[in-house]
């Protein structure tokens, strides 16, 4: 195939949410009259950019069939979910290896990260010009941050270099296999995917964005995530009223 370079989301939902506690997986739960998963689909579903959308789901998903209004959309697809979030996101990669060249850029985001902005989004495909390794989206921390040894502060941490790491993360296809498949080797779990390319050596960029773009882990995170809604909407209204 020749032409430009293509953008894929990748969206691992195939967690139980054990944190969040519910008899329904987070990703699941109603936000704002949708789904949370989504939210987080309907970012990257209709953007220009963005060729197709793989989901991964987990086997004992009865949810995603039911309540998600893309569960048929011809530019979704779906992947089988693995023990863990690399594992799940490895088997969305080869579900995207199917229609993607080894050169596009993936972008993986959390099933549960329903509030990420258009404009945010639209900054990281932006720096993806600039940054052959890839890219993610990232906050730096505000508070300060201690080393915990038993109990007692072993160390204070310098803030200015500490960020916290968000989704979307934008990796090359093949890059992102590869850096997958040598950290299961390693029997080395990342939990995020620019774990696994530093891991190879590399050096992802960080690309600040706004701090509404949580993850939805515990109970209290999900009426959180309803207030970043309605403050986004009524910005949108501001603009254009
Ligand atoms: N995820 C996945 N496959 C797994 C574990 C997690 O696809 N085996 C997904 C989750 O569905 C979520 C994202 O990875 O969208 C981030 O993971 P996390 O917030 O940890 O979600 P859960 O694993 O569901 O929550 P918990 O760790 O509290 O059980
Ligand atoms: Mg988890």
């Amino acid at each position: 195939m020749s032409g430009a370079v293509r953008h894929w989301a990748l969206i691992p939902a195939a967690g139980v949410g054990r944190r969040f506690g519910a008899e329904v997986p987070k990703q699941y739960l109603a936000l704002a009259g949708r789904p949370v998963i989504d939210h987080a689909i309907a970012a990257f579903i209709g953007h220009p950019a963005i060729a197709g959308c793989a989901v991964v789901l987990g086997s004992a998903d009865g949810w995603w069939s039911d309540v998600s209004a893309y569960a048929n959309h011809p530019d979704v697809l779906r992947a089988p979910g693995g023990a863990e979030r690399c594992h799940s996101v490895r088997n969305g990669l080869t579900a995207l290896a199917d229609r993607a060249a080894e050169d596009d850029w993936v972008l993986v985001h959390d099933a549960a990260r329903p509030c990420l902005r258009r404009s945010d989004l639209d900054r990281l495909l932006a720096a993806l010009r600039e940054e052959p390794v890839g890219a993610l989206l990232a906050v730096p921390i505000a508070d300060t941050v201690k080393r915990a040894d038993a109990g007692q502060v072993a160390e204070t941490l310098p803030r200015s270099a500490l960020w916290r790491a968000y989704t979307p993360q934008a990796f090359r296809l093949g890059l992102l296999r590869r850096a997958l498949a040598q950290a299961q080797a390693r029997d080395v779990v990342v939990t995020d995917d620019a774990s696994a390319v530093e891991l190879l050596g590399l050096r992802p960029a960080l690309i600040e964005c706004q701090a509404d773009n949580i993850k939805i882990t515990r109970p209290e995170d999900l009426p959180l995530a309803a207030f970043y809604l309605q403050q986004q909407q009524l910005d949108v209204q501001g603009r254009s009223g």
